[in-house]
């Protein structure tokens, strides 16, 4: 198991990642489906994904197994994380594992006051991830944790 930065060599393995992904857990990340898996709007999360985020992946004979993305807001010195684990890896620590680098991540380089997360209100286990990290319900879908 590999854990390292994901770099735009990785398109292709991103892109299966994401194609292995069941509509639940897409709908966990994305807060809607992505219908028959357009590879258009695929593509277009890729080139977020690549251009806005400092991403985390997991790797697993070479295939990807989980990704955490890290958007920096400038402007008022917060940050959001938000991490997918491939289905059948899900409940094995994988999500734990990806926070903690990314929280270690935020504290060594970057200067953040606040990390937030956006989880929809039946999506039990990033709730429970969100609080053992010491995440805080604030309103809507938004945890935030203070620094
Ligand atoms: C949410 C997600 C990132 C969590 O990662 P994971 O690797 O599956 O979770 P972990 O194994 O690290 O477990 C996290 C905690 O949730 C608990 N948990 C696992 N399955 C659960 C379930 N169905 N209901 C409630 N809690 C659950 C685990 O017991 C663990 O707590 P513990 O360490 O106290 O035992 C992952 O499941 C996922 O990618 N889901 C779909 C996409 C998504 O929801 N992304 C979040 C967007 S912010």
């Amino acid at each position: 198991m590999i854990i390292r930065q994901l770099q735009q060599s990785d398109k292709k393995r991103w892109i299966s990642f994401f194609q292995s992904l069941s509509e639940d857990t897409i709908e966990n990340r994305y807060h809607h489906l992505v219908k028959n898996k357009d590879i258009d709007i695929i593509k277009g999360y890729w080139n977020y994904l690549i251009h806005d985020s400092i991403s985390i992946i997991i790797e697993v004979d070479e295939t990807v197994i989980g990704c955490a993305e890290l958007y920096i807001n400038t402007k008022n010195d917060g940050a959001e994380i938000a991490i997918t684990i491939a289905d059948k890896w899900q409940d094995a620590g994988m999500g734990n594992l990806l926070m903690c680098y990314m929280e270690v991540l935020i504290n060594c380089y970057y200067d953040i006051k606040s990390i937030t997360l956006n989880i929809l209100p039946t999506n039990t286990r990033m709730k429970k991830l969100a609080e053992k990290h010491r995440f805080k319900y604030h309103k809507d879908y938004v945890w935030i944790k203070e620094i």
